[in-house]
């Protein structure tokens, strides 16, 4: 018994800003996003929320699957940007959806490798025999907590959501990779948080500096422990389940940076046409970049019916995984495949 993916469904914000909107900002140009990280624009939230947009790309990935609201067991959203701390984004998109018979929690704090993490942790639940129906979502609108005077940071990131239904399925079980190392951890922080009205929030001692409330970032160390770590995961997740590159179709990476992509393709000795990309267009978008990018491949018809696909996260904890997964798509319209 697995967990399979049978629909999938994403939200992206319409107000979009190019690198010329952000060079408005800050001393960059587009010339230099553009080519440190492959980014042209992202789309950025302007009255919908992190739950607004979980609520909807779970509603269009329950469209896709054919999977009523009522038939869900479980719904688990990975996400660093929730409207409010409690209470968590699944319980609200439980609410929206009209979810009544599912169990619902989030997975925060796990950042870029949130929608892996999400994807392993609903497939062993299904595996198990515990649930039958699970709808996992990534949903973010990091422009919550973005320093916009950070050119460092405030270049790469965007907003958006996307999301995956699971059903239990007979077939061969893969099993994942994971891994955290909290030692290295000051790479990549985020102390604070802004609410729903965009109020700052104060620790009790009020001593927080105002650039803590935002993403920091050490870049460098984080790109090197990405070109690093992610081919070593895929690595190690192939040999796990005793698979080769070439069992691979598509490799469906954490859409974080142009040259990261590229560097791990590399390192791999794999064509590049096997990464597909989309961070051109959203920028990186944490928990939800792998399955707006899985939806994007799912409605052009990319993916085909037995392919096997290996999903990779990389990011704050610092954390990394890799996951492979055969997923059994209809396109919006099919009688499914
Ligand atoms: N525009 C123009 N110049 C800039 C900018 C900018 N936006 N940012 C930095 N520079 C300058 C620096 O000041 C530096 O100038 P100097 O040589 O005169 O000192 C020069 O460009 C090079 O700076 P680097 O920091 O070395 O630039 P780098 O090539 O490393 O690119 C970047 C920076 C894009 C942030 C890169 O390090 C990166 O992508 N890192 C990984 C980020 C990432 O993937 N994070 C994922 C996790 S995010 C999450 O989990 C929420």
């Amino acid at each position: 018994m697995t967990g399979s993916i049978c629909g999938t469904g994403s939200y992206i914000p319409h107000y979009t800003m190019d690198n010329y909107a952000i060079a408005d900002l800050v001393e960059t140009s587009d010339e230099w996003i553009q080519e440190r990280t492959g980014v042209i624009r992202r789309h950025i939230v302007k009255e919908e929320t992190t739950v607004s947009m979980a609520a909807e790309a779970g509603r269009r990935a329950l469209e896709n699957a054919g999977v009523s609201a009522e038939e869900l067991d479980l719904i688990l959203v990975a996400t660093i940007s929730s409207n409010v701390i409690l209470p968590c984004t699944a319980c609200e998109v439980q609410r929206s959806l009209g979810a009544v018979n599912a169990t619902c929690f989030d997975l925060g704090g796990a950042a870029c490798t949130g929608f892996v993490l999400a994807y392993n942790t609903a497939e062993a639940y299904l595996a198990s025999g515990v649930y039958k129906t699970v709808l996992i979502i990534g949903s973010e609108s990091l422009s919550s907590i973005t320093n916009w005077k950070d050119r460092g940071t405030c270049i790469l990131f965007g907003d958006g959501a996307g999301a995956a239904v699971l059903k239990a399925e007979e077939g061969r079980r893969y099993l994942p990779v994971t891994h955290s190392e909290g030692g290295k951890g000051a790479a990549l922080t985020c102390r604070s948080r802004n609410d729903s009205n965009g109020i700052t929030k104060k620790n009790q001692a009020g001593d927080i500096k105002e650039e803590e409330y935002f993403i920091q970032m050490d870049g460098q160390a984080v790109f090197k422990f990405a070109v690093k770590k992610v081919p070593e995961v895929i690595q190690e997740v192939l040999e796990l389940n005793r698979l080769e590159k070439e069992d691979i179709d598509l490799y469906i990476l954490h859409q974080a940076n142009k040259r990261i992509v590229e560097a791990v393709a590399k390192r791999l000795g794999e064509p590049i046409e096997k990464f597909p990309m989309n961070l051109q267009e959203y920028g990186n978008t944490s928990s939800a970049s792998i399955p707006i990018l899985l939806d994007e491949l799912n409605q052009k018809g990319t993916i085909k019916p037995g392919q096997k696909l290996l999903l990779a996260g990389f990011g704050a904890g610092l954390t990394w995984a890799a996951s492979i997964l055969k997923p059994f798509l209809r396109k919006q319209g099919d009688g499914g495949t």
